[in-house]
């Protein structure tokens, strides 16, 4: 697998020289390049390359270098006439190194190989799912810790289970765990977030590949998180898990956005009335203006039940919008098991509520694989 890049170069003769150097570097492959920042944002937001290559024509860039730094992107800056004030300002906004316009093959090998990029693994199906609502009591922790113990259980792969509902986080209590370390002493230690450290701090649960990382345990503590050092995390996650599930709040704010830019997949939990469907689209609507595109999120009807008074086609037709899944109302067995704080297969393994969440967890694991072999295949024949 190669390093992924991508260039915001206005210049056509430079960019076409750039180009031509990736063509002979061996690692790096150009995904794309734009010439216009906002457009380009909107796209690494969503292809989360390795490698940002861009001109800083202005105070505006330095912007986009920070945010394409906080998804985790290094970046090398671009600029014909280097002063030492810009270069500062360009370092300082998170670039990790900055080259000459007319770029020279040299420098451009020798600014890569400083980059310290993560190691690139050969299977690219890690994946954040992320189960969010901006309704509270719509069933995201309940879908978020069932889904997450499915996935673990069908795919025997790693999974992490997060809880970023960061004031109000129950993931813990749903599945009766009390963990030694949560999310506040992870970010806040300086200790290399490897392998070693997550699997260490991060909570097995029972028998499976499930680990989980609790909310702060003062929620005052909360604010003190901020959205860079999640997407820090959620990259190195990315490294370790096959598949990371987060439950959050509902607030549409800034840590929200940082981690629903971060995920790759957004289930949104909905029931089915008519507040719900206006609140539906509104949410939909926030997440057109995020530049999120249709494929990264997934409608799921909740509490669904057979003969309502709106059917899913009423519901389909009013939102402009397919539904992804439905789970059953089943107030009986999901009680019991937060009560118990098991999984609802715990309670009862054939219950319609388990069969379709386990239904869930074998769809998107599926589509996963697929993409990836279809991502192969490009690869090979391109
Ligand atoms: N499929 C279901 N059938 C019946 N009841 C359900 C179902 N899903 C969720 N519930 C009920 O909804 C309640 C809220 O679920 P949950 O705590 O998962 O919601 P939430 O969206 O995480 O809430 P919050 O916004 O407070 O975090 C549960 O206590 C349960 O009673
Ligand atoms: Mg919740």
């Amino acid at each position: 697998m190669d390093y992924t890049v991508t260039i915001f170069e206005q210049e056509e003769e430079s960019l076409n020289i750039i180009k031509n150097y990736f063509e002979d570097i061996a690692g790096y492959t150009v995904k794309n390049s734009f010439t216009d920042y906002q457009d380009g944002y909107s796209a690494i937001k969503n292809d989360l390359p390795n490698i940002l290559i861009i001109d800083v024509t202005g105070e505006e860039a330095l912007m986009y270098i920070r945010k394409a730094a906080e998804l985790g992107c290094k970046v090398i800056a671009l600029n014909s006439k280097w002063t030492t004030g810009k270069a500062i300002r360009t370092l300082r906004a998170g670039a990790s190194d900055f080259i000459s316009i007319p770029v020279i093959k040299n420098e451009l090998t020798e600014s890569l190989q400083k980059l310290a990029l993560p190691e690139v693994s050969s299977d690219t199906k890690n994946r954040v799912l992320t189960v969010f609502s901006n309704k509270g009591g719509i069933g995201k922790t309940a879908i978020a810790v069932n889904l997450a113990v499915e996935l673990a259980k069908i795919t025997k792969e790693k999974v992490a289970l997060l809880d970023l509902n960061l004031q109000l986080g129950d993931v813990s209590a749903f599945l009766d765990v009390k963990p030694t370390f949560d999310i506040s002493y992870v970010l806040n230690s300086n200790i290399e977030k490897d392998e070693d450290f997550i699997l260490k701090t991060f909570e097995k649960y029972k028998n499976l590949e499930l680990y989980i990382l609790a909310e702060p345990a003062f929620a005052e503590t909360a604010k003190d998180i901020k959205p860079k050092q999640i997407s820090m995390l959620l990259n190195s996650l990315r490294k370790i898990f096959s598949y990371i599930i987060i439950d959050m709040s509902s607030a549409i704010d800034e840590k929200s956005a940082t981690i629903l830019d971060n995920s790759d997949l957004i289930l949104f939990p909905t029931i089915i009335n008519i507040p719900a469907i206006r609140n539906c689209q509104r949410c939909m609507d926030w997440f057109g203006r995020m530049g999120y595109s249709e494929n990264k999120t997934r409608i799921l009807v909740n509490r669904y039940v057979e003969n309502d008074e709106i059917n899913i086609t009423d519901f389909e037709t009013a939102l402009g919008r397919e539904v992804y899944w439905k789970i059953p109302n089943n107030y009986f067995t999901i009680m019991s098991a937060i009560n118990k704080g098991v999984p609802v297969s715990e309670i009862n393994e054939d219950s319609n509520i388990t069969c379709s969440l386990r239904d869930l967890a074998i769809k998107i694991s599926d589509s996963i694989i697929e993409q990836n072999i279809t991502e192969r295949v490009k690869s090979k024949t391109v």
